[in-house]
C-alpha cells in the first residue's frame, strides 16, 4: 500500500518480517511483535524451519498456532513459516525490513554479521528493537531449561503457551 507524504511523494508503507524459532514464544517475543506492529503497516511473524537446531519442543504447527493465538488482537500481524534462506523469503514477500530483538551484547555480535549478510543477499535492512528491560534475560532456551527443572516460568510466557508447555511435559513424562 502507498501513502502520500506532505510534499506529494508517494511513500510505500513498510512491511516487516520478524523471523525466529519461537520454541516456545515468550513475553520477550510478544513485546517485540507488539512494538513492531505499532511501527510497520504490516508485520509477518515468520517461524523458521531450521534443521540445524536440535529437536524442538513444539512442532512447527504448534508454534504457529501459539503465536497466532497471542497476536489475535493485532490486525496487521500475520503468522507464517518458511524453509531455507531468510533473504529469499523476504524477497519473495516483498518485505522492506527484517525485525530483530536485541537483548545482550552477545546478541549484537551474532546479529551484526547476519544482518550484513542478509542485506548483501537481499538488499533488505535489519532493524533492531531493544529488549524491554524486564525481558532482557528471557530466551526460549532458558525458559525450557528452567521449566523442565521444575521452575516457575509463568511470568515469562503468555498464558496459552504456559498451558501447552504443561501439556507437553505431561506427554513427554508419560512416554518415558
Ligand atoms: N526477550 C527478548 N527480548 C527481545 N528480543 C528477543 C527476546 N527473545 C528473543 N528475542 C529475539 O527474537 C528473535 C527470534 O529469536 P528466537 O526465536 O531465536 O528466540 P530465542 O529466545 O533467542 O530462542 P533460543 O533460546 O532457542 O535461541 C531474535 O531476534 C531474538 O533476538
Ligand atoms: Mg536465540
Amino acid at each position: 500500500m502507498d501513502i502520500t507524504a506532505g510534499d506529494g511523494r508517494r511513500l510505500h508503507t513498510p512491511r516487516g518480517v520478524y523471523p525466529g524459532s519461537f520454541d516456545p514464544p515468550t513475553h520477550g517475543h510478544l513485546d517485540v511483535i507488539e512494538r513492531a506492529a505499532n511501527t510497520f503497516a504490516e508485520l509477518i511473524v515468520a517461524v523458521v524451519v531450521n534443521p540445524q537446531k536440535r529437536e524442538p519442543m513444539f512442532t512447527l504447527e504448534e508454534r504457529e498456532a501459539m503465536i497466532q493465538e497471542c497476536v489475535s488482537h493485532l490486525p496487521n500481524v500475520r503468522v507464517e513459516h518458511f524453509r531455507g534462506l531468510l533473504a529469499d523469503y523476504v524477497k519473495k514477500k516483498h518485505a522492506d525490513v527484517i525485525v530483530k530483538g536485541l537483548r545482550v551484547v552477545s546478541d549484537f555480535e551474532s546479529e551484526m554479521s547476519t544482518a550484513l549478510m542478509n542485506r548483501s543477499l537481499s538488499n533488505v535492512d535489519t532493524m533492531f528493537l531493544m529488549s524491554d528491560q524486564k525481558y532482557s534475560f528471557v530466551s526460549s532456551s532458558i525458559v525450557k531449561e528452567v521449566f523442565f527443572l521444575g521452575g516457575d516460568v509463568a511470568a515469562l510466557v503468555p498464558e496459552p503457551v504456559m498451558r501447552l508447555m504443561a501439556a507437553k511435559r505431561a506427554t513427554l513424562r508419560s512416554s518415558t
